[in-house]
């Protein structure tokens, strides 16, 4: 693998299916990694396989949505390994995933608690990391976004408003901390499938979700955002900012 990232100090917020797939190919391309999730456990399983295999890389407790885990976690980036470069938001609350809830049906409560993870924690997850890159004379944020911020979906109308909403925030961080040599850009996954989830990726919903996609022979695996998102970190990004990547096999095509 190349190592586009050696030198570089990394944290990625939120583990899970894509999150530790991204850990992974950070320090596998030479990165020092922090990987916090909300759940410890799970972000410390895939460090120490990173770190099994060669990677240098440390796990962390994150709640996204509290000042003071946020801090916590980028003076963990720099009393291991000495600053920050790269921040990858990329936790999520899913609370009208999965029922058919639309804009009459979600319950306020499940409304305000995704809307203080997804779009008040990447607030906060952003004031958190900036000080510390501009330090180091600059960096790359990248935002996992979704397809859902412009597919005008039926379901899942906080997702799509909290999906939406980061883009401003990527677009606002772009121009105004572009001179402090911040870059910041956002990924939109199509449907990603998760390895430990058969049970929600069947194959009956496998087919349906490929009949919109450009792409007929798969659907999205982890790795394919993660490459994106190595891009983005890397120097081959240098002059790349304020974007959206679809990364979603064509699933959606916008100008
Ligand atoms: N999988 C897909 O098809 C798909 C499609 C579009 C976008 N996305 C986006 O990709 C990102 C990763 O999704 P995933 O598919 O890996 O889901 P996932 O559920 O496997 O991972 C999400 C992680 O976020 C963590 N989390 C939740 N609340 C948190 C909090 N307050 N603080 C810290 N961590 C918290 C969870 O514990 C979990 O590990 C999300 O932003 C999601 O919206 C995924």
């Amino acid at each position: 693998m190349v190592r586009r990232l050696d030198g570089k100090v990394i944290l990625v917020a939120g583990a899970g299916a894509i999150g530790n797939e991204l850990a992974s190919r950070y320090a596998a391309e030479g990165a020092s990694v922090v990987l916090g999730d909300i759940n410890e456990e799970l972000a410390r399983s895939t460090v120490d396989r990173i770190v099994s295999e060669g990677g240098r890389a440390t796990s962390t407790h994150l709640d996204g949505s509290d000042e003071s885990s946020l801090g916590a976690a980028v003076a963990l980036c720099r009393d291991s390994y000495g600053g920050l470069d790269g921040a990858h938001l990329n936790y999520v609350a899913f609370e009208d995933n999965l029922a058919d809830n639309g804009v009459m049906e979600l319950d306020l409560a499940s409304f305000d608690r995704l809307m203080h993870v997804n779009v008040r924690g990447f607030f906060l997850a952003t004031r958190a990391v900036l000080p510390e890159m501009i330090k180091r004379g600059g960096g790359s944020i990248v935002y996992t976004s979704s397809t859902a911020a412009f597919d005008g979906g039926r379901q899942r109308v906080a997702y799509a408003i909290s999906k939406t909403a980061i883009l401003a925030l990527m677009r606002h961080v772009s121009t105004r901390h572009g001179p402090d040599g911040i870059r910041a850009n956002a990924i939109a996954p199509g449907f990603i499938a998760w390895p430990n989830r058969p049970d929600i990726y069947t194959p009956e919903i496998v087919e349906h979700a490929k009949l919109g996609q450009r792409i007929k022979s798969r659907i999205g695996h982890p790795n394919d955002i993660a490459a994106m998102g190595a891009h983005l970190m890397s120097d081959d990004g240098a002059f790349i900012t304020g974007q959206t990547f679809a990364v979603d096999g064509g699933l959606t095509m916008r100008p």
